[in-house]
């Protein structure tokens, strides 16, 4: 059967912002990530501590949590390396998040190093953030499909996945960084990590609706288990160093079917559809979320 209750992890201020061209003000962040907190979102990832050159939109991320102050700490935020876990550890923050590539290719393109130096360098940050008390998660992107290499085979992503569970990472989110992804597919991976002995209760799935399958994957990864689902308000998203990545699963896409399943979320739809809503507005262009756009002035 399906769970009775799963826990959507928004991404929408980190990942749904990052490809943006034109620089949100960071107050405009702020309330975007505090509508998110008050729809209900059970986490939110506010932002990350990457080099500001590689991804100009988020050079504001200290300025951003100083803003959000207590309401921020317990937000996760990406960190790749020592120095980044170094910007959030003065700021404070609990929770962050490494992310590693599954594929050669975009380990150069997105980290600027090969497959087995991402290894060493996340070493330290999640050591040293272990030991300083905080949680943390990894990704692991091109889960599915890289636009350089093609289908990505299941023992290849388990291999790069269980790697970073073991340096001591809690959760382990599955990319489909580019939206290739299908159904059978999603099955297949969940089987594969499960059979290296890693169960469903330690994955999350990062579907981007690139193919219009992200829905459809979710609800595969459902029956496979699967209780946390990373999605985007409004859908917004996609990754600077993947050209061929579009927008994530959109919350609102996503909620719709959990309540329409049964499945406890605890988000407020209505509350998220007005943000998304509003956030089209500072952005200049309309959602690409079939709900948001169906319950838009509803
Ligand atoms: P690098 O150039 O190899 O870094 O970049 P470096 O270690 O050689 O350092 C060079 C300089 O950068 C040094 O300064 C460092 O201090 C500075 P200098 O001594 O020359 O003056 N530096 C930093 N400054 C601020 N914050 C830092 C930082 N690190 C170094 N953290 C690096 C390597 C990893 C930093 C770079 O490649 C980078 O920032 N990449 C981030 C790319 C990114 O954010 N991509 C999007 C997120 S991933 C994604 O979206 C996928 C996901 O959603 C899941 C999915 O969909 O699959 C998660
Ligand atoms: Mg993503």
């Amino acid at each position: 059967g399906l769970p009775e209750r799963v826990t959507i992890y928004e991404v929408g201020p980190r990942d749904g912002l990052q490809n943006e061209q034109a620089v949100v003000p960071v107050e405009a962040k702020a309330e975007f990530v505090r509508r998110l907190l008050a729809a209900g979102l059970p986490v939110v990832e506010a932002t990350s501590f990457v080099h500001p050159r590689w991804v100009p939109q988020l050079a504001d991320a200290a300025e951003l949590m100083g803003l959000l102050g207590d309401e921020g700490v317990d937000l996760p935020v990406l960190v790749p390396n020592e120095r980044g876990l170094d910007r959030a550890l003065e700021l404070g923050l609990r929770h962050v998040a490494i992310f590693g590539s599954a594929t050669e290719t975009f380990a150069q393109k997105n980290l600027n190093r090969g497959l087995d130096e991402q290894y060493a360098m996340f070493e330290p940050v999640v050591r040293r953030a272990l030991d300083a008390g905080l949680d943390v998660r990894a990704y692991v992107s091109m889960c599915f499909g890289d636009p350089w290499e093609g289908t990505v085979p299941v023992d290849q992503v388990v291999t790069a996945g269980t790697r970073l569970l073991d340096l001591g990472a809690t959760q382990l989110s599955l990319g489909d960084t580019i939206g290739v992804g299908t159904a059978g597919h999603v099955k297949a991976l969940v089987a594969g990590f499960e059979a290296a002995g890693v169960g469903t209760d330690r994955l999350a799935m990062h579907f981007h609706d690139t193919y219009g399958q992200a829905l459809a994957n979710a609800h595969a990864a459902l029956r496979c288990g699967i209780t946390t689902f990373d999605a985007s308000a409004g859908g917004l998203g996609g990754c600077p160093y993947a050209k061929s990545a579009t927008g994530n699963l959109a919350t609102e896409d996503l909620v719709w079917m959990l309540t329409g399943l049964g499945i406890e979320h605890g988000v407020d739809l209505g509350a998220v559809v007005e943000t998304s809503t509003w956030m089209a507005g500072v952005l200049g262009r309309p959602s690409p979320s079939a709900v948001v756009r169906a319950l838009a002035g509803a």
